[in-house]
């Protein structure tokens, strides 16, 4: 079945089970590798990609389920022009083994898009559900305020 995708500002056509997850898609038909496989079960938030804004699991979203413009980590920026977001990981060098981290930027851009200053409660309960095996959360939560601030500031 064909399908139209509107995803970091592009259309692609795809041609695909509408019963396919959205990570598959983006990972092996439209070569956005940046989004990442961990679970498969929406466990682990390493999928995590937005559909319209609102962050979701990639991995259990099926073609059919895309209503919206998607956009993955290489729609948020560049590593030549990097989102202020993840200009704030770089800065608090967040990354470990990095398999969870793209999920883990999609996940907190979410969080900053709701709510422009989080609490370290707020950061804890919006990213729990986004694991990470390297331990980075005091990392990532850090970034998340530096994020916040950097974004009041701009
Ligand atoms: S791979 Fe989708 S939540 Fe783990
Ligand atoms: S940085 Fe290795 S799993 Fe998170």
């Amino acid at each position: 079945m064909s399908t139209t995708l509107r995803i970091n500002g592009k259309t692609h056509q795809v041609d695909l089970p509408d019963d396919v997850p959205l990570l598959w898609v983006l990972r092996d038909e439209v070569g956005l590798t940046g989004t990442k496989y961990g679970c498969g079960v929406a466990a682990c938030g390493a999928c995590t990609v937005h559909i319209n804004g609102e962050a979701v699991r990639s991995c259990q979203t099926t073609l059919a389920d895309v209503d919206g413009e998607i956009t993955t980590i290489e729609g948020l920026g560049t590593p030549k022009a990097m989102s202020i977001i993840q200009q704030a990981w770089v800065d608090h060098q967040v990354a470990q083994c990095g398999y969870c981290q793209s999920g883990q930027i999609m996940q907190a851009a979410n969080l900053l898009a709701d709510n422009p200053t989080p609490s370290d409660a707020d950061i804890e309960e919006v990213m729990q559900g986004n694991l990470c095996r390297c331990g980075t959360y005091p990392r990532i939560r850090a970034a998340i305020h530096s994020a916040a601030q950097k974004m009041q500031e701009a």
